[in-house]
């Protein structure tokens, strides 16, 4: 009999096709829905792979009902939807897509900061909207970028790209890591620094941290009181990494000023969360790795890892 994929979204026909010339695969055939948790736990009692996004929970419970399961490909670098420890208890393979995705994450991590600080959505509805009266020295005036501070919170391959990105505009490059990176220190000539240093020195504090228990609300109400009132937050790690109370509360008093958000703490945000209706934010809806090109490869990728793993290799990208 057939080993049993499980795809959760609609993805691309010709990874689906390939992956049906050796397994069964069932598709959720929808490519903005979410695949409903009591049919993901129906689907997953008779899978043998899953492929994942990373909006699905992927945890005990599901484990608990799926004794074929042998490895869960998640659609995306970040993990934090999956249960490691529990898979790794059953040996359960978890891969997830690091390396294909760092340039055009960091592209968007970029794009955010200038976004943000040059207030391009601002002044793109301003022009649509018809308000355009005169020239005007002030007009929409923003923050210069080249030459100032750059603070880069977890320094892996993506915020080396971004360093990388941040060095053709002059920037100062500080960084935070768990651990000293040298070669960004060596290449890129970056400057590593305690939280609070980087909170307090950078003109622009970029976030790229995995979330973990130890990163979850690392940039709260204290490092926000520690920012340069003209300092700019970009997220385009995880939500909860940064306590959206906190940052709400440091935009209304003025504390930072302003954020790219590409991450929140629920997703989707709701429609009436107060940092949607601030004019200093820039947010869209986690598109980091979202390019036609990387997320194709991204696909092929899990499709790969799946294709492995079912026929008795190791994957190429396996987290544990
Ligand atoms: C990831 O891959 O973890 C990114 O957040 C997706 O955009």
């Amino acid at each position: 009999m057939m080993k049993k994929v499980f795809i959760t979204r609609k993805i691309e026909e010709e990874v689906i096709r390939e992956l049906s010339s050796k397994f069964r695969v069932e598709v959720w055939p929808y490519e903005d829905q979410v695949c409903p948790r009591e049919e993901l736990l129906k689907h997953a009692a008779d899978s043998h792979a899953l492929l994942t996004m990373l909006s699905d929970q992927v945890d005990e419970e599901l484990f608990e009902q799926a004794p074929e399961l042998e490895i869960v490909a998640n659609l995306a670098v970040g993990y934090d939807n999956i249960d490691v420890k529990s898979a790794a208890e059953r040996g359960i393979i978890i891969s997830n897509t690091p390396d294909v995705l760092t340039d055009t994450t960091a592209d968007l991590a970029f794009s955010l900061l200038l976004a943000t600080a040059r207030r391009i959505v601002e002044s793109a509805d301003y022009i649509k909207q018809g308000n355009w009266q005169s020239w005007s020295p002030y007009l929409l005036a923003g923050s210069d970028v080249h030459h100032k501070t750059i603070g880069i919170i977890g320094m892996g391959e993506i915020g080396e790209a971004v360093a990388k990105r941040a060095r053709g505009f002059d920037m100062n490059i500080l960084y935070h890591n768990r651990s000293r990176n040298q070669e960004a220190e060596d290449k890129l000539h970056a400057s590593y620094r305690t939280l609070d240093e980087l909170v307090a020195e950078s003109d622009f504090i970029v976030c790229l941290t995995p979330l973990t228990e130890e990163t979850r609300g690392m940039i709260g109400t204290a490092e926000f009181s520690r920012m340069k009132n003209s300092a700019y937050l970009i997220n385009a790690g995880r939500g909860p990494v940064v306590d959206e109370e906190a940052l709400i509360q440091a935009l209304q008093d003025g504390e930072i000023a302003g954020a790219g958000l590409d991450v929140f703490e629920k997703e989707p945000i709701d429609v009436s969360h107060p940092l949607l209706s601030m004019k200093n934010v820039t947010a869209v809806p986690h598109i980091g790795s979202s390019s036609v090109e990387t997320r194709r490869t991204m696909m092929e990728l899990c499709a790969t890892n799946i294709a492995r793993v079912l026929t008795g290799s190791e994957p190429v990208t396996k987290v544990q």
